[in-house]
């Protein structure tokens, strides 16, 4: 896949015009825009075909999870609106995993390997064993069994997951900072620089464009550190 110049911004907007506004700002500097819930559940599916026939190339940030054939239906309309990549959990199982890499065709899956929101005490609450290294490890060998085109994990994963990865095998990761820019809720961030140095391929980088002076020249220092 051409991963572009690396950075996806999320675009996290609740309307459409809101998300024109920030895309403006940006300056067409990140190759890839993130559209997630909230923008999906506001505008509808046609958002996406949008800034496709605009020339954007689009991670949908759905997060599906749900039986097999649920997933492949849902995966074969995503499909069909051109978005180059789409996030499913992990944790829906292997079954899930090759329905929606069977229904997506040209479009991407990548598989959330651990929510990043939760900690290993939140995962002993749902019956899922820890320590998050290796539970992030056993989910991305499940992404990588079942044809899976990439993963999204915490950059404090990234190395161990390359490791264990295939060439061309993506790795995606949100919780990227520049340097000196604030952490807000994700708790352990690292610089572009150095997620790509552990391995990423695509880092996701919200709050620190949008709320940037100017984000155009943001997204640019991001991009310089990518290179
Ligand atoms: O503003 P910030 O750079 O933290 O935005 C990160 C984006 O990545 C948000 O859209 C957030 O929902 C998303 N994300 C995340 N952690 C995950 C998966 C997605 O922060 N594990």
């Amino acid at each position: 896949m051409d991963v572009g110049n690396r950075l996806i911004a999320a675009i996290d907007a609740p309307t459409r015009s809101e998300a024109e506004a920030l895309i403006a700002r940006l300056g067409g500097v990140p190759s890839w825009v993130k559209l997630g819930l909230e923008l999906f559940c506001a505008e509808g599916p046609s958002i996406v075909a949008d800034h496709v026939a605009r020339g954007h190339r689009v991670m949908l940030d759905l997060k599906l999870h749900d039986i097999p054939e649920t997933v492949a239906r849902a995966t074969a309309q995503v499909a069909r609106l051109g978005a180059g990549l789409l996030t499913v959990h992990a944790d829906g199982g292997r079954a899930m995993l090759e329905a929606a890499v069977k229904a997506a065709g040209t479009t991407g899956v990548l598989a959330v390997t651990v929510l990043t929101s939760l900690d290993e005490a939140d995962l002993a609450d749902i019956g899922a064993v820890g320590p998050i290294p290796e539970l992030v490890a056993k989910r991305a060998r499940l992404a990588i069994a079942a044809g899976c085109a990439g993963v999204v994990a915490s950059p404090h994963e990234v190395a161990t997951i390359r490791a264990i990865a295939p060439a061309g095998f993506l790795i995606v990761t949100p919780g990227v900072r520049p340097a000196g820019s604030a952490a807000g809720d994700q708790k352990r961030v690292m610089t572009p620089a150095q997620a790509r140095a552990a391995g990423a391929d695509l880092v996701v980088v919200g709050r620190p464009l949008r709320d940037a002076p100017d984000p155009a020249a943001a997204a640019r220092a991001v991009v310089a550190e990518l290179s």
